[in-house]
């Protein structure tokens, strides 16, 4: 064994226990506030500059991102073949059993292939377009030479012990093994309806109700005349900008509203052509997931009368507003939980989507959609009148872009102040 080659292994070791010890300590994590530090998990095995954030909020979840490049084969916690996975299984179980307060850490395998050419032909042309600097002959002949090293998660019955998911051509084929237990199965159903083409996501809320134009809360009122004319100004934005991509070529687009009349009845000039091959364009579905906070015995009322009438459930609110459930009413959790299925169909579309909805639903989809802290949601800005676009692009800019369209008509905006109370 020459130094050279000593030096590679010293490298990988050292590399290794840093990362063994700080997962052990990440893992263990007593203190609350230290808890939320380490909430962050940042490991990127492979390639430092590829660090992956991930936000983990129950439980203490660590992921280990083994990047896809060549740096990732001399890294021991890279995964790349079946040694190395034993390996890391080994070396949780070590830590785990050594640390004062044991814990069992289960280990879950992720692994991403793409066999259809088309799709990686098409990511090669993305990812050159990025201006990165990649050569398009010079990334296929990576692939090669990573082909020829990278051992595949084995199902000859070898690695049956260890529990995987192995995703090909996003979604197309799912293979899991051991992935037992709620937390396993979601990160199955999540992981499965991803994809990286890029995509539009449209939030707006609906026009101005009635009730909005006399400051109550809730229930199931029409349009008034500035709402009504919103309606006819998205849909003429709908079939501009929507339904057409960058270059003016018509593209597929859905539409989503709640089960309320006024969502309905913003969408109602909204044209359902059917295009090229069948497709009807905002076809529309409607889902009660998607209707206003309810809020319960106090719906009707205006926050000054809440407060007038109740003013101690005016404060509990004022002081978590998350948290708080109007009595026999909804608190901003529960809309995340009833959100949580739209939010996998979301993630699984390749088209655009227009989501007409209401204030405070749309606050905890945007918090979502933009990787907001949630805690923040309940205070989020989300006009009348304006349509919110989200742009994802994974070679591009990695995450969301965001761009806003007021479209008016102008409306009170002091009765939209007050619902800050
Ligand atoms: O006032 C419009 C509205 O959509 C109400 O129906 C709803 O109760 C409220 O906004 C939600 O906003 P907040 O959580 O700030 O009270």
């Amino acid at each position: 064994m020459t130094n050279t080659t000593e030096s590679v292994y010293d490298n990988q070791d050292k590399n290794a226990e840093n990362l063994s010890a700080d997962l052990a300590a990440y893992l263990q994590e007593d203190d609350v506030h230290a808890a939320q530090q380490g909430n962050m998990a940042k490991y990127a095995v492979g390639d430092e500059k590829e660090l992956l954030k991930k936000n983990v909020d129950s439980g203490r979840n660590a992921i280990l991102f083994a990047s896809n490049t060549l740096k990732g084969f001399s890294e021991k916690w890279s995964g790349t073949g079946k040694e190395r996975r034993l390996w890391i299984c080994d070396k949780v179980s070590e830590i785990g059993n050594s640390s004062q307060n044991k814990f069992r850490a289960k280990v879950i395998f992720v692994e991403v292939i793409c066999t259809d050419a088309l799709i990686v032909d098409q990511n090669l042309v993305s990812w050159c377009s990025t201006g990165a600097g990649a050569d398009k002959a010079q990334l296929e002949h990576t692939i090669l030479q990573y082909n020829r090293k990278y051992v595949t998660l084995q199902e000859d019955g070898s690695e049956d012990d260890l529990s995987y998911i192995k995703l090909i051509n996003y979604g197309e084929k799912v293979i899991t093994n051991k992935m037992r237990g709620y937390l396993p199965m979601r990160v199955v159903q999540f992981l499965s309806n991803l994809h990286t083409k890029s995509h539009n996501i449209y939030i707006t809320r609906h026009g101005q109700s009635e009730y909005n134009a006399a400051g109550k809360l809730g229930g199931n009122p029409p349009l008034t005349e500035a709402g009504q004319e919103y309606a006819r100004r998205l849909a003429k934005f709908a079939e501009e900008n929507i339904c057409k991509d960058d270059r003016g070529e018509t593209r597929k687009a859905r539409l989503w509203t709640s089960s309320l009349q006024r969502t309905i009845l913003t969408a109602e000039h909204i044209q359902h052509p059917f295009v090229d091959d069948g497709w009807q364009q905002m076809s529309t579905r409607v889902y009660r997931n998607l209707d206003e906070i309810f809020a319960g015995e106090y719906e009707g009322l205006t926050y000054a009368e809440i407060e007038k009438l109740h003013g101690d459930e005016a404060s509990l609110r004022k002081m978590d507003k998350i948290g708080y459930r109007y009595p026999r009413g909804e608190s901003y959790f529960d809309i995340i939980a009833r959100l949580d299925p739209l939010v996998q169909e979301l993630e699984s579309y390749e088209e655009a989507v227009l989501v007409v909805s209401h204030q405070a639903v749309l606050r905890v989809l945007y918090s979502y959609l933009v990787g907001n802290d949630r805690e923040l949601a309940p205070k989020q800005e989300i006009p009348l009148h304006t349509v919110v676009k989200l742009s994802y692009d994974a070679y591009h800019d990695g995450a969301c872009t965001e761009t806003r369209f007021y479209l008016g008509p102008e409306v009170n905006k002091k009765l939209e102040a007050q619902k800050q109370l």
